[in-house]
């Protein structure tokens, strides 16, 4: 039963910073197809969580010490809290395919470059290692096979002369924060 009817019930997992955790409650404040109800984070000390709870928003902070532990941990909470849907917002680990398989809900991740470009670490350093002219953000569906899900939403960005890994990261992310509510809306639309 959706808590908040006609909206999606949403997790998001997160590990630091939670830059994107923040445009997506921005975004489900909005009149927007989700409510976020949970924020679960790998790192009990991410800045992210402090945010959610600023927010009212349910959050919890399950240590990494096993996959198995945190996976089991967080199913319990999804399952608890009516989750229709999770989104990975800079959550810097690798779900099983047991966790995918048991949520059994849709999953999606923000991914800093044009996939299947730059799959994995590092997106920045190797677009600008490689000449390239543009980078840029993908939000897809996870699947068990590291950032290869199909992809719902990208969006490019110009490397200039100029750019660093720092001054890139700051253009990507921007991008990030603009796509990421931009693609759930095209995503759940399409269902
Ligand atoms: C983002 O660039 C995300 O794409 C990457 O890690 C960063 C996390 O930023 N995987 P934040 O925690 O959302 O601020």
């Amino acid at each position: 039963m959706e808590k908040y009817p006609g909206k999606k019930n949403v997790a998001v997992f997160i590990s630091g910073r939670g830059s994107n955790l923040k445009s997506l409650i921005k975004y489900s404040k909005r009149n927007s197809l989700i409510k976020i109800i949970l924020v679960i984070s790998n790192n009990p000390d991410a800045k992210g969580l402090k945010y959610a709870s600023k927010s009212k928003i349910k959050n919890y902070g399950i240590k990494f010490t096993k996959n198995s532990n945190f996976e089991n941990n967080s199913l319990k909470l999804l399952k608890k809290y009516n989750i229709d849907m999770l989104c990975l917002a800079g959550f810097m680990k690798v779900l099983s395919g047991n966790f995918i398989k048991k949520f059994s809900k849709p999953i999606l991740n923000i991914h800093p470059s044009l996939l299947p470009k730059y799959k994995g670490l590092n997106t920045h350093e190797r677009a600008i290692g490689n000449r390239d002219s543009f980078t840029g953000a993908s939000v897809h569906k996870v699947t068990e096979k590291l950032d290869s899900g199909k992809v719902i939403l990208q969006k490019k960005v110009k490397i200039s002369k100029s750019d660093n890994v720092r001054s890139l990261k700051k253009k990507v992310l921007k991008i990030e924060h603009e796509i990421y509510p931009k693609a759930i809306d095209k995503f759940l639309t399409n269902l």
